[in-house]
């Protein structure tokens, strides 16, 4: 084979490889199928971006992060809005480790700023049972901020066990476990440009 011929075989190749691990992954077992692209994904979160702007237009915006499955999201949707916005993150651990609930929450980091009179969003990555976000909304709803408005990336409507909804969601997701663009297994695959199903 020439070299020339050996290159663009090569080439060939690792632009298949490209396309098989995009449309689904398998890592040591676990499949994953691609559920949204990262295209799919950055049209929305624009979109998002776009609707919350106008609602709170003229305002600023205290972002406040879950971490840590949201901090790509938050990242995103902040640099794509267009009203004024501060950040802030809490830590919430609603889960073990795997994939199933513990049932319990707990915050293990508060916020470093005063809500008194804000225009609060939370950003979240995914609602499951509703139990994390209902009780952060309860916490911080205390501190008398002038509003409080949730946004979730992703909603599983079909596991909810307490009543929530939130005010913007970008996908509604079925009863799966996803990963990627934020959302991990075991602290695996957060950097995944897409969301993946876990199977
Ligand atoms: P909830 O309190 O049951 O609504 O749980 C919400 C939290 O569980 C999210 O912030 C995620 O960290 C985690 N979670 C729920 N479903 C998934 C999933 O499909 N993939 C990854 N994390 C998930
Ligand atoms: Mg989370």
């Amino acid at each position: 084979m020439t070299k020339r011929g050996f290159f663009e075989d090569l080439k060939f190749s690792l632009k298949f490889f490209s396309f098989t691990i995009h449309s689904e992954v398998n890592t040591l077992g676990f499949v994953m199928k691609l559920l949204f692209s990262e295209k799919e994904i950055q049209r929305r979160v624009s979109e998002l971006a776009r609707e919350i702007s106008k609602d709170f237009s003229g305002r600023e915006v205290l972002l406040i992060g879950i971490l840590k499955g949201a901090f790509i999201f938050m990242a995103d949707l902040a640099r794509k809005m267009t009203t004024p916005v501060k950040m802030d993150f809490v830590r919430l651990a609603s889960y073990g480790s795997g994939t199933h609930s513990s049932g319990r929450v707990e915050l293990t980091k508060d916020v470093e700023t005063s809500l008194r009179g804000k225009d609060v969003l939370i950003v979240e990555d995914i609602i499951d049972s509703g139990i994390t976000l209902r009780y952060l909304s309860q916490r911080l709803k205390a501190r008398k901020p002038c509003s409080l408005k949730v946004v979730a990336l992703l909603d599983k409507p079909a596991r909810r066990e307490v009543n929530f909804q939130a005010d913007y969601v970008g996908f509604q997701v079925e009863d799966h476990f996803v990963v990627g663009y934020g959302l991990d297994c075991d602290e695996k695959y957060r950097n995944l440009p897409g969301i993946y199903v876990l199977k």
